[in-house]
Parts: structure tokens; C-alpha cells; sequence
């Protein structure tokens, strides 16, 4: 059996699954509600809040996959990228809990984790895919060709997809986090009505970009004022998301044209926006291609994807790993 621990942002999260990705426990803590209020994940709160949880955490998912430190053969533990002091809380609890059972420790990238969430039971891909991730933390299309790597295509120039619509929905007084919110206001809008910048600019090759449509917004929101946005709010929420989903559209479209994958997965947060899965099952079907939806608790932050990276990763040993620091 494998731990694996997260806590790169605002989950404090532990799971254990076997060394075949069957997960026996997913243990994920969010901080959101505690976040709300502010608009936005508070660095400094996360990172406290993590610390208190972190250790519950951890005994809830070893108790609810019925093991006991002595079954794990190693630790996995998100090393970066994310907020530094909520790693670093991770990191010290994943190097006490290592050092203590006389365990090997792994340190996973963040973003190699949300990858290895498609290599979980019961629903396992196999490479080579392209995959699209999608989070409040990052904006990632990547080529896979074998487990354990993949060829970064693309990434966020400025925002990340779901930060953008997080932004998005505060300038339209939504809530946190915006992209449901977006999602629910904009089934009864109409996306044609405002014409907000796509990112299209074909320099951009297969990088993204979400601060032009984020300040078009922001004017489009002082233009109308008042009254009139509250009138129009709903068709500006619909607008808003069809030029952030039809930007990650328009970048698979893009890294499809060479016609060398077969079959395309879509993870993070924002893979669970219907218009996305819906344009994303299209494409797919216009293409003959498969699609894979990573399950939605998959979706977000988690450690089962952690420990599912951490096995196409070397461990290391006691006490190679207490010298290691988080990296932002
Ligand atoms: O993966 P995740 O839970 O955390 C990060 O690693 O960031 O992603 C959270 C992000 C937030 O920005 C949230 O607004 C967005 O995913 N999100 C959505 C939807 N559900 C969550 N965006 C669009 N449509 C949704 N239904
Ligand atoms: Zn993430």
C-alpha cells in the first residue's frame, strides 16, 4: 500500500491506495468555506488550517483503508507547485510520518499527480493520451506517451482557467468559487450577446492566456453599471464562460490537428463544466477519438493522485529526504 498526502492549496488531503491504483481511502478536508469570504484561497489561513488537519487526516484514511503504517511500503507527498507554507506543512508531517515508520518518502509534482489520477482503478487510461487539466491553480495540456511523463504542449501565460472564472464571477458578485456560479447563471443567459476577447492570437501556439478576457470583463462590467448589469448579468456570465471554455477548446483543437493522439482526457477542477465536457465529447466525436473524464472527486485536489504519481517516481531513503524543501 502507498500513502499519499496534499495539501498544495486549500485541501488538506491523504489517501491510501494500493500499488495497482485501487483506492482504498481518499480522505480530502476542504478549506473552501472557510476561504469564501475573502474571494479567494488566503495563503497564510490555508497553511494554519492545514496544520491542524493534517494529522486527523491522515488517521482517517489509514483507518478507513484499514492499515496501519507498518502495511505502507512508502510515503507520497506533493512537494509543489503551490502555495509555499501550505507545501511545507505537507512536506514536514509526510518526512515526520516516513522518519517514524522507517519509510521510504516520495516527493510528487502537483501537476504529474493530476495526470496520474487517470492511472486509478476502476477507470485506468492508458498513455498515450493528451490530457487537458484544468484548476483554480493551473491551465496544463500536456502529451502522454508513457505513465510517469508527459511533454508539457501548453500552459497559462497569466491566470489559470479556473482563477479566471474565480475572478470572473467576484466582478458579476458571485460567489467562491466562481465557476459553478458561473456555470448556474449562465444556463439562463445568452453567450452570443457580448463579444469578449478568446485569446485566439495564433502566436500563441498552445499557450493560454485569460487576462485580456478578464479585463474586458472588468469594462464591460463599469460600462454597464448598476441597473443594466443586473439585467444583463446572466448573458455576461454566459459570454464570460463561453470565451474561457472556448479558449481550452480552441487549444485542443489546436493539439489535435497533427492528428497524432487517439484519445483525449480532461481533469481539474473545470473538467467539471458541462459546456466544456460537452464541446470536449464533441470534438471527440467529430475526430473518432476516445474521451476520458477523470470522476469528478478526482477532479479536484486530492491524494490518491499524489500516492498514484508517487509510483512512477524513485523514493528515497532515510535520511536522503529530510533535507528537502517545498518548491513553490
Ligand atoms: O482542481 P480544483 O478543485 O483546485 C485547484 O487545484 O485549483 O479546481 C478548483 C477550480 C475553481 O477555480 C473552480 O471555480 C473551478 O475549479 N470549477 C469550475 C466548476 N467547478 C469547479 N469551473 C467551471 N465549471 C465548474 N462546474
Ligand atoms: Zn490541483
Amino acid at each position: 500500500m502507498i500513502l499519499g498526502l496534499e495539501t498544495s492549496c486549500d485541501e488538506t488531503a491523504a489517501a491510501v491506495i494500493t500499488v495497482d491504483g485501487d483506492i482504498l481511502s481518499n480522505v480530502v478536508a476542504s478549506q473552501s468555506e472557510l476561504h469564501a469570504r475573502f474571494g479567494g484561497v488566503v495563503p497564510e489561513v490555508a497553511s494554519r488550517r492545514h496544520l491542524e488537519l493534517v494529522s486527523p487526516v491522515v488517521r482517517e484514511a489509514l483507518d478507513q483503508a484499514g492499515a496501519s503504517t507498518g502495511e505502507i511500503e512508502y510515503v507520497g507527498v506533493t512537494r509543489g507547485p503551490g502555495l509555499i507554507g501550505a507545501l511545507l506543512v505537507g512536506l514536514a508531517a509526510a518526512k515526520g510520518l516516513a522518519w517514524g515508520a522507517g519509510l521510504p518518502l516520495v516527493p510528487v509534482d502537483h501537476l504529474h499527480g493530476h495526470v496520474a489520477s487517470l492511472y486509478l482503478l476502476p477507470a485506468s487510461v492508458d498513455p498515450p493520451f493528451l490530457c487537458l487539466i484544468a484548476s483554480g491553480g493551473h491551465t496544463l495540456l500536456a502529451g502522454v506517451r508513457e505513465r510517469g511523463r508527459f511533454e508539457v504542449l501548453g500552459q497559462t501565460r497569466d491566470d489559470a482557467a479556473g482563477e479566471a472564472l474565480d475572478k470572473g464571477a467576484r466582478l458579476l458578485g458571485l460567489g467562491f468559487p466562481g465557476g459553478p456560479a458561473i456555470e448556474l447563471l449562465a444556463e439562463d443567459g445568452d453567450r452570443e450577446s457580448f463579444d469578449l476577447p478568446r485569446g485566439m492570437d495564433r502566436d500563441a501556439g498552445l499557450d493560454f492566456s485569460f487576462s485580456g478576457v478578464k479585463t474586458a470583463l472588468l469594462y464591460t462590467t463599469r460600462e454597464l453599471g448598476g441597473r443594466e448589469l443586473e439585467r444583463r448579468r446572466a448573458d455576461l456570465a454566459a459570454s464570460y464562460q463561453a470565451a474561457v471554455v472556448g479558449q481550452l477548446t480552441d487549444r485542443l483543437e489546436r493539439a489535435l490537428a497533427d492528428g497524432e493522439w487517439e484519445a483525449v482526457a480532461l481533469g481539474g477542477g473545470v473538467a467539471a463544466n458541462g459546456p466544456l465536457r460537452a464541446r470536449a465529447a464533441e470534438i471527440c466525436r467529430e475526430r473518432g477519438l476516445r474521451l476520458k473524464l477523470v470522476p469528478a472527486e478526482l477532479c479536484t485536489d486530492n491524494a490518491a493522485m499524489i500516492a498514484s504519481a508517487a509510483r512512477f517516481v524513485e523514493p528515497a531513503p532515510y535520511p536522503e529526504y529530510l533535507a528537502w524543501d517545498a518548491a513553490a
